[in-house]
Parts: structure tokens; C-alpha cells; sequence
């Protein structure tokens, strides 16, 4: 029996990967999508998970509108990163008028003015009629997770099997402070709240996501495929490629999130340490930090299952090979 899982996702480039990776896998039944702002606005990664699925003859997974903004904090997007459609180079269709893109609010302003957030409820919906607990593949930042939990905790806790993330850091380099990784800095109260919910957490960090690399050549070679579909993809890559050369002086691009869901395909894949996790939620360079107590200093029993190393190589070759039919 294939494993349930709902993904949790704001593609982005990355994102897009692994969503192709979980709807292509027949050990996955993907059974539900939400979407959280985050490498861009709300409107636009509904978009994108809408048009992914369909690319991937996937249109009848349900997709749910989630969060516009953090728990707290001013909303921020990885338009650089990602580009402004959130798909780098990629062409997509345009977003529906009825979505127009959320401006950043002040961040003196609520969020009641915001279109709905869906995505809590649909969680938990989606839990209490699943017959078998259900896997919560997280690739943004947590706060729809975290509202889910709010709002719900028992049945998160009784539904759902575990929460893989990916985000946080055990102590590589952070790609958006010195030591923070971008979906904890995003919402580092939501993280901190689901790291607190009892409920088995992996945490898949940058220590185990930068193993997983597109060299530029790769990407380059797959950008002249004779399959336009191929192609397609590789307008993302270029992009992305673009932004790694920029920000971290790389010839190629590290894919953060299908490692996410390459970890349920193939557990081998990453190795794993349990432990404790706590997240910065200050405002300065450390904001969205994840200290990873690996030797028990704290005291405080563990977690999290945190990703140290990943076999990057593999899973891109499974990636690419499952989502996209491109064998290496
Ligand atoms: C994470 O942030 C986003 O830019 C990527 O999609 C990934 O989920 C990496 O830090
Ligand atoms: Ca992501």
C-alpha cells in the first residue's frame, strides 16, 4: 500500500522537483497539496503547485491556499532566488484575476485583509478522513503546520505519522544569515511550535541539502534535451544556476527539497542523528537559527531526527530519473 502523504510547499524551483519526485513514485499517494508564501506570494505558489500538477498529470490531487505571512513577522520572499514567478526562466501561465499577489503589508498591519488561509483546516481535514496515519512533507516555511497544531494538536498527534522538513541547520552554513537556513528565518515561531508538538519531526537541514547538487554543466546539458518537457524544467535550473553563482559563488545549484521526499522513497539516502532542536525567534543574524544540541548539553531529550549527510548524488539521479524521466 502506497504511504499517504500531504505536502506542504511554496514552489519554487526546488519545490517543483520534489513534488514531481512524490506524484511520480508509486510508493507515495499524494493525497493532499497546501501552499504557504515563502519563495514567493501565496497566489503565486498556488499557482505553481496547480500548473506543476497538471504538467505531471496530476490535476486531481486537491490544492489548498495557504498562509500569506508568518505567525509574527513581515512577510518576506525569495524572489531572487526563485525568480518573480517563482519558477525562475520557466514560463507559466498567468495568475487568475481573481488571485491578484497580496502587496507586503507594514508590519504594523494584520492579517485579516489577507485572502483566507485554507490550508490549517484542509490539513486536518484531510487527516481525520484518512484511514491510516499520514506523512506531512514540509518544504516552506511552518506556518500552516503550526496553525495546524494549533488548532488541532490531538489529531495532529493521533493522524499524523511524521513531519519531514525541510529546513534549519545543523551547523552548515545558512543561505540566508550566516546560520540560518530560509524556511526557519521565514517563521521562526511556527518551527519552534511544531518542534514542541510532540509529534516524530526529521528535520532535513542544509547539512544534508547542499550534498544534493546540479552541477552547471548538468544543468546546461539538460537545457539542450531533445524532450521540450526537459526543457521546460531546465529553464528552471538555469535560473537557479544563475542565483548560486551569484549568492554562493557555486557552478551549480544545491536541491534543497526533493531530499525531503527522497528520504521516505529511499531512508538510506540521509544519515540521521536524534536530538534536540531549539529555534532562535529573535530578529538579528541569529533569527531562525536551529541549535541542534548533537551531544546532549541541553539535557533536553530529543526532538528531532536531524539529517547530518545525504548521498546528494543519488538523489538527484532518483529525482531526476522518477520526475522527469531523465535517466543519468
Ligand atoms: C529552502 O528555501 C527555499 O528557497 C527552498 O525552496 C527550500 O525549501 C532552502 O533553504
Ligand atoms: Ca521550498
Amino acid at each position: 500500500m502506497p504511504i499517504p502523504v500531504m505536502i506542504d510547499t511554496d514552489p519554487g524551483i526546488d519545490d517543483a522537483l520534489a513534488i514531481a519526485l512524490a506524484v511520480r513514485s508509486p510508493e507515495l499517494s499524494v493525497i493532499a497539496v497546501t501552499t504557504t508564501y515563502g519563495n514567493s506570494q501565496v497566489a503565486v505558489t498556488t499557482r505553481n503547485a496547480r500548473y506543476l500538477l497538471e504538467r505531471l498529470g496530476a490535476r486531481t490531487v486537491p490544492v489548498w491556499p495557504g498562509a500569506a505571512r508568518p505567525l509574527l513577522r513581515p512577510p518576506a520572499f525569495a524572489l531572487d532566488t526563485h525568480g518573480e514567478e517563482g519558477l525562475g526562466y520557466a514560463a507559466v501561465p498567468p495568475l487568475p484575476p481573481d488571485s491578484a499577489a497580496v502587496p507586503p503589508l507594514p508590519p504594523d498591519s494584520i492579517a485579516a485583509t489577507d485572502p483566507p488561509n485554507q490550508a490549517p483546516r484542509a490539513m486536518l481535514e484531510t487527516l481525520a478522513a484518512a484511514d491510516e496515519p499520514v506523512t506531512l512533507i514540509a518544504l516552506g516555511p511552518l506556518t500552516n503546520v503550526a496553525l495546524a497544531v494549533a488548532l488541532d494538536r490531538e489529531r495532529c498527534q493521533q493522524s499524523l505519522r511524521e513531519i519531514i522538513w525541510m529546513g534549519g541547520s545543523a551547523g552548515a552554513p545558512g543561505n540566508t544569515t550566516p546560520v540560518s537556513e530560509w524556511n526557519a528565518w521565514c517563521d521562526p515561531e511556527a518551527a519552534r511550535m511544531v518542534f514542541a508538538a510532540d509529534i516524530p519531526v526529521r528535520m532535513v537541514g542544509l547539512d544534508a541539502t547542499r550534498c544534493v547538487f546540479m552541477p552547471a554543466a548538468l544543468a546546461a546539458e539538460l537545457g539542450r534535451h531533445p524532450d521540450p518537457e526537459v526543457r521546460w524544467w531546465a529553464d528552471m535550473w538555469r535560473f537557479y544556476v544563475e542565483f548560486h553563482q551569484r549568492s554562493e559563488q557555486l557552478e551549480g545549484c544545491v536541491m534543497n527539497d526533493p531530499l525531503a521526499v527522497a528520504i521516505l522513497l529511499r531512508p538510506e539516502l540521509a544519515r540521521w542523528q536524534p536530538m534536540y532542536v531549539a529555534v532562535d525567534c529573535g530578529w538579528g543574524l541569529t533569527r531562525g537559527q536551529t541549535i541542534c544540541d548533537r551531544f546532549g548539553l541541553t539535557g533536553n531529550p530529543a526532538n528531532a531526527a536531524v539529517a547530518l549527510e545525504a548521498d546528494g548524488q543519488a538523489t538527484l539521479a532518483l529525482a531526476l530519473e522518477r520526475g522527469l524521466g531523465v535517466r543519468r
